[in-house]
């Protein structure tokens, strides 16, 4: 059997007549960079994520870049995040000139543990970046009581995370801004890189506005140096044809996720299983731990399932960070995540027998190997 980690074309079969006319309407119209599409894509997204306003932009990254940006966050100043995410997250931090200050990571959810931060905010801390990785969110209690005591911006990285819940709360509606990305593996993807901001705040969200056209309000005068950080019509009309599909989409993953971990238990297999510990976890990844991981990866892919490592150096010990001068054994939660993380195939279109079929190849490896169980995470 041949499982890839995610199967687009399983989705694209099933919208293809959706996702044509909606392109089309936007190559009839000849209006490619930003316009109605964009508007009712952003309207549409915001309401989504429980938030008033959308402002779309090229990418997540950027996303996140804008919003530091609006922020006036820049040189001397430090910015809170997590070492276990997605380069772009910390690469925003370090291209606006700002100080990245790492958290090690809850093991039992990937996330950033929140119990951890009060320690490390100083004078110049100016804002905090959960990630809400793999699609569950971070504890945003812990985090928006520490933000609003010491007048921190939040700035959600929900690139993997829209439509997840937090005490009934979605994903980009809690902090001052949230950020998604439209990557086309992201469970809701255009057609290349695009992304959004959310915001409940109007003055945060028309200067971001005005960051994505290089600054200019009104055209070709710039009171600000922005970007073009501007979304592409032909993205927008994508990502709103889509939206419809999502929580059906996310529905399929969430059971697969649930079929996986009463397969697993069945199976009485030694691996380390996601734990859901909020209200709507979206599965953008499942994602296992096992001691053996490289090995087990390499199992998998011999026997023709797809899996990937998310991420396998975590952002303290890249080199481009080096300067930051963190050394290999600051954050061992993170580390660890690095060398023991898997994730499977958990995509919408997974059907019984597939699963199946991952969790014997699974249990085949974890029955011809020494296999050192990884620490079942708290589920
Ligand atoms: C956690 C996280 N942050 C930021 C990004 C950046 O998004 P993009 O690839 O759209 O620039 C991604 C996407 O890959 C991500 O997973």
């Amino acid at each position: 059997m041949n499982i890839p980690l995610l199967d687009l074309k399983a989705q694209y079969a099933t919208i293809k007549d959706e996702i044509s006319k909606a392109i089309g309407e936007v190559l009839e119209s000849q209006e490619f960079i930003l316009g109605p599409k964009v508007d009712e894509c952003e309207k549409a997204i915001a309401a989504y994520s429980q938030c008033s306003y959308g402002i779309g932009v090229s990418s997540g990254s950027d996303a996140l870049l804008a919003c530091l940006m609006a922020e006036n966050i820049g040189p001397g100043d430090e910015v809170i995040t997590t070492p276990y995410t997605f380069f772009a997250t910390v690469g925003a931090i370090s291209r606006i000139g700002a100080t990245p200050v790492f958290i090690d990571i809850d093991p039992a959810t990937y996330n950033i543990d929140a119990t951890q931060i009060a320690a490390k905010i100083t004078k110049k801390t100016r804002a905090i970046i959960p990630v809400h990785l793999f699609g569950q969110m971070a504890d945003m209690d812990t985090i928006m009581n520490l933000a609003e005591k010491h007048c921190l911006v939040v700035i959600e990285d929900a690139a993997q995370a829209i439509g997840a819940e937090y005490k009934a709360r979605r994903a980009g509606s809690i902090g001052q801004y949230g950020c998604f990305s439209f990557f086309p593996s992201k469970n809701l993807g255009a057609v290349g890189d695009a992304g959004m901001i959310v915001t409940n705040d109007a003055p945060r969200a028309e200067k971001l506005k005005v960051l994505r056209g290089h600054g200019a309000k009104p055209k070709y005068y710039h009171r600000v140096v922005g970007g073009n950080f501007r979304l592409d019509a032909v993205h927008a009309a994508v990502v709103s044809a889509k939206l419809p599909h999502l929580d059906s989409w996310t529905a399929g993953r969430q059971r697969n996720a649930k079929r996986y971990d009463q397969l697993f238990r069945k199976a009485g297999l030694s691996i380390g299983l996601p734990a859901v510990t909020t209200d709507r976890h979206i599965f953008n990844q499942y994602v296992i731990r096992s001691t053996s991981r490289d090995e087990l990866q390499g199992f998998l892919k011999a026997k023709g399932v797809g899996s990937e490592v998310y991420y396998p150096v975590p952002m303290h010990l890249q080199g481009c960070f080096a300067y930051l001068g963190v050394k290999a054994g600051a954050f061992p939660e993170s580390e660890r995540a690095a060398k023991e993380s898997l994730a499977i195939p958990v995509y919408p279109e997974l059907n019984d027998a597939q699963a199946q079929y991952v969790v014997d190849c699974i249990s085949g490896f974890v029955a011809q190997t020494t296999h050192v169980p990884a620490e079942l995470s708290r589920a």
